[in-house]
């Protein structure tokens, strides 16, 4: 069921976001060459703590840290530690904040340092457009399935593919809530976009195929042809005048 929201407590989400977008900025300010991925980890959990937030991932479903951190073939759910980032690197960050009993959820992707490749480069725009006209759709009288057909349209009209096993969400009072928000779908259908919804709106874009495995850790997914992944997220509601996003 979908749980529609009051101004009131979008302005409550819109406080999670705001924490969760500070973080990230911090954490994307300290990307560079030879830093690991555990201090990245480090500094967005003290940035939420110091916030009186909670970095929600950690713990969730036994996830175990706050920060998600893939790079390069890894899709998402990459778990940070010991890797030293490189040039060229292609990193998404990926969170979640709980503040006030209220979800928010952000992603961005990154390359370290100078770009390797010029394909990089590209599969990362390719990705954060891909959400700004995947958000265009999200209006009132609209459905689920106009934003996900524009996104899945747009990326494969760019060469890339988008990944099918993972999808965007409903959230609020929980990280996960109805309706899902696949990144391929079918004009005109799914659930109708009402004034008060609150999504997670993040496309997981595959330089090549997008078929991915699950690494040994249980957690980290990757792309069986071993290309680059991308992935960009924000926290949006609907309301008479289009789509906001709360995590900015
Ligand atoms: N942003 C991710 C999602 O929407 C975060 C999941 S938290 C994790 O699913 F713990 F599962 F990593
Ligand atoms: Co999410």
């Amino acid at each position: 069921m979908i749980e529609f929201k009051t101004k009131e407590e979008i302005k409550r989400i819109k406080e999670s976001g705001k924490i969760l977008h500070d973080a990230l900025q911090a954490v994307k300010g300290s990307v560079k060459p030879g830093i690991k991925t555990i201090e990245l980890n480090e500094i967005f959990e003290r940035f939420v703590l110091d916030s009186k937030a909670i970095p929600a991932c950690k713990g969730y479903n036994g996830f175990p840290t706050g920060l998600c951190i893939s790079v390069n073939d890894e899709i998402v759910h990459g778990i940070p530690g010991e890797r030293i980032l490189e040039e060229g690197d292609v990193v998404s960050c990926d969170a979640c904040v709980l503040y006030n009993g209220w979800f928010s959820d952000s992603t961005f992707t990154i390359i370290v340092g100078h770009p390797k490749r010029d394909i990089d480069m590209k599969l990362v725009e390719i990705t954060e457009q891909a959400f700004y006209i995947g958000i265009e759709q999200a209006r009132v009288g609209k459905r689920i399935g106009d934003v996900s057909y524009a996104i899945q349209k747009f990326v494969e009209d760019n060469g890339f593919s988008v990944v099918r096993e993972y999808a965007g969400h409903g959230i609020g009072k929980k990280m996960h809530e109805d309706p899902p928000v696949p990144n391929f779908g079918r004009p005109g259908r799914g659930p109708l976009i009402r004034e008060g919804l609150c999504i997670a709106v993040e496309p997981m874009v595959c330089e090549g195929k997008p078929n991915l495995f699950i690494e040994e850790n249980r957690w980290t997914a990757k792309t069986v042809d071993g290309l680059n992944a991308a992935h960009f997220e924000h926290t949006i509601c609907i309301g008479n005048n289009g789509p906001e996003i709360l995590t900015a």
